[in-house]
């Protein structure tokens, strides 16, 4: 741990102009300075930098703060890596609290490793540039394969020579432990070199340290394989790397977008056509880890597949987790026979950047698309299909991109928009359910319950007074469902029940009730459910909170009959009809249809406020809000189509 005076210390040292220097072309204007933002893509410079409040602010995407937060959001770093970082930008010595034995033992561990691992990567790379066989059989296969000078200098490849243990012995002799040299896998048990007379490719983490090695075969040999890997050590584990990271970041925040290949080479082909945001899975599928590194970076992602139709049909059943985690994906299919590496160097780079510009198809349409042919004709086939589509478009958490896809895909597969709507609503109460139960078995099995253990209630705030335009009226109506029939079944196939239904539907809009009261009841309700208590109307009468309470009562002693005005008025679902229990379903979904219109709308307002502010601004960035405009208005207007309101 730092000591806390010297973070101090660093904190006064750090000027915020010169640390964002390092990474932004500042110019002075008036007493600030101004440059390109290197959180987004900009074009004119709306960064901001305040020497004299020593802080910086973009006002094209809203981030900011101080020399540290700087350090923190671009490098990805926590606080006392950036504490570190800038310590060292300016010679600071750090005075630290001492850390037990076993911590220092396993840092100074894991240093040697990376030591031990860059001295190989020096030593590849000697053979490569300086040895009479690596320079006529390495280099010469490099310059074969089209790879400048600097890239391989860049990525650190390099060549390990056909003999059975010369970097073994060079090493020792030079003092490396045989011991470290074979934990990092680049010795054998029996002392051998493990990469032999193969082309070297150094594989670094995110802060650039050499975690591991591929290395290719440079015959053509069917017995060995083409490419061999570092084994898992204690610094390499293969579902935590994507190769080419560290070389990416950069572009990859800047054009806002990761691009997903295969292959070592297929990353240094692009990379060197200046293509800089690409990164390499290494031949596996993509994994939970690999995914979350991208997000870190952005939420787009473009894969780039072989042109083999079968290869992409298996690769595209693993891409449930990305979207899961909420990544924006694309595809993009190489003609037949390339990989992006062949094909940037047949084609060229301006070529090449068209064709993945043009042919990235959303990965959804894309399946669905794939997915429609090849049912064709065929019902039975086809109810598969809908449900394959219904799986992965569940799966996306944002319910406003879930219902563009549902719109998009209805069209594509020729169905009902209204069945997709219904099915894909299925799934996600299904899935949120599942969630749930998850959730309480961690619980379970993290805390023992307690007999008499009752939910606490949560605090009421007294309410305030609301304007009344806002979306009180469609709020209070989901409320009362959820009051008056929460606990009512909603599919009785998959056992969902209309709270169930509606709170997994609403989920991402739960902070955003105009009305505290009934904000403070969806929650509540919400977190009864992760919790796996009943969400009945007994709940809210007995509720230990007196508003809420009052609400329960004057919601089920009210007869629905509110005049045809009001319903007219207020855009609101009133059936003047008792509310008999097969109605709950349609209620529920109406009522749901109207709370999203109302929340719909309030977006648009929002965006056109934004747009508006960027338009003033000149900052080209408002395009971007004016499509997201286009489609939130697409969305407006096929909702109140489905609910036969008529928007102006
Ligand atoms: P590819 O076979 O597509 O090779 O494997 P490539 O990247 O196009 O390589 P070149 O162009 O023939 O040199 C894709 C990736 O799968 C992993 C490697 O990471 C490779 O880059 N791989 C492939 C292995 O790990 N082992 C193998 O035997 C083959
Ligand atoms: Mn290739």
């Amino acid at each position: 741990m730092i000591k806390p005076k010297s973070v101090e210390e660093v904190i006064e040292t750090a000027r915020i102009e010169e640390v964002v220097q390092d990474f932004v072309n500042l110019k002075r204007r008036g007493v600030n300075m101004i440059g390109l933002c290197p959180f987004h893509a900009e074009k004119t410079p709306s960064f901001t930098v305040s020497p004299s409040k020593g802080f910086y602010k973009c006002f094209g995407c809203g981030k900011g703060g101080d020399a540290v937060n700087f350090i923190m959001e671009l490098e990805h770093m926590d606080f006392p890596e950036a504490i570190r970082y800038l310590a060292k930008k300016y010679g600071i010595q750090l005075e630290e609290t001492e850390v037990s034995q076993e911590v220092r033992e396993e840092q100074q561990y894991k240093e040697s490793l990376y030591l031990v691992n860059e001295y190989a990567k020096q030593y590849f790379q000697d053979q490569l540039f300086l040895t009479d066989v690596g320079k006529s059989v390495g280099l010469h296969y490099f310059k074969e394969r089209g790879f400048r000078e600097e890239v391989i200098k860049k990525f650190g490849l390099g060549f390990a020579p056909d003999k059975k243990d010369a970097f073994t012995l060079k090493a020792t002799h030079d003092g490396y432990n045989l011991d470290l040299l074979k934990k990092l896998g680049l010795t054998s048990q029996y002392g051998r070199d493990f990469f032999r007379n193969r082309v070297m490719f150094a594989i670094h983490n995110l802060s650039g340290k050499v975690i591991g090695f591929g290395g290719r075969i440079l015959v053509k040999d069917v017995k060995a394989p083409k490419y061999i890997n570092t084994p898992e050590t204690d610094i390499y584990n293969k579902s935590k790397v994507l190769y080419g990271a560290f070389f990416a970041k950069r572009g990859i925040r800047q054009e806002d977008e990761c691009i997903l290949v295969e292959g070592y080479t297929d990353v240094l082909s692009l990379h060197q056509a200046g293509i800089e945001n690409v990164v390499a899975s290494s031949g596996t599928s993509l994994t939970v880890e690999q995914i979350r590194l991208i997000k870190r970076y952005t939420e787009n992602i473009k894969i780039l597949y072989d042109g083999d139709l079968a290869g992409v049909k298996a690769a595209l059943r693993g891409m449930g987790m990305v979207l899961e985690q909420g990544l924006n994906v694309k595809i993009v299919l190489l003609p037949e026979g390339e990989d992006p590496d062949s094909y940037l160097q047949k084609v060229g780079t301006e070529a090449f950047r068209e064709y993945i510009t043009q042919e990235a198809k959303d990965f959804i349409m894309f399946q669905a698309g794939l997915l429609q042919e090849e049912a064709a004709g065929d019902p039975v086939k086809k109810a598969k299909l809908i449900k394959d589509i219904v799986d992965s478009i569940a799966k996306i958490p944002d319910p406003l991109k879930r219902s563009l896809y549902v719109r998009e895909c209805a069209r594509i597969m020729e169905v009902e928009e209204q069945l997709l709507v219904n099915e894909a609503n299925k799934v996600v109460a299904y899935n949120f359910k599942k969630g749930q139960q998850e959730k309480e078995r961690e619980r379970l099995k993290e805390e023992a319950p307690q007999p008499g253990d009752t939910f606490p209630a949560p605090p009421v705030q007294p309410r305030e007074k609301q304007p009344s335009a806002g979306d009180e009226f469609q709020e209070k109506d989901i409320i009362r469902i959820l009051i008056a029939g929460g606990e009512k079944v909603f599919d009785a196939e998959q056992n969902i029940s209309v709270a169930q239904y509606i709170l997994s539907n609403i989920e991402d809009v739960m902070d955003n009730f105009d009305n505290k009261l009934y904000g403070q009841v969806a929650r509540s309700c919400h977190e009864r459910l992760l919790a796996q208590e009943p969400v009945d109307t007994n709940y809210f009468l007995n509720h230990s909170g007196q508003e809420i309470r009052q609400l329960a009562i004057n919601l089920l002693s009210t007869p629905y009959e509110y005049s045809e005005n009001w319903e007219k008025r207020w855009d609101i679902f009133l059936s003047s009809q008792k509310m008999p229990d097969e109605n709950f379903v349609k209620d529920s979904t109406q009522a749901l249809k109207r709370f999203k219109l109302k929340k719909l709308n309030k977006m648009i307002r929002q965006n056109a406020e934004k747009i508006k502010k960027l338009f003033e601004e000149k900052s080209g960035d408002y395009m971007v809000y004016l499509k997201l405009d286009q489609k939130l208005k697409a969305m407006r207007n096929q909702l109140a189509e489905e609910l036969g309101t008529v928007v102006l």
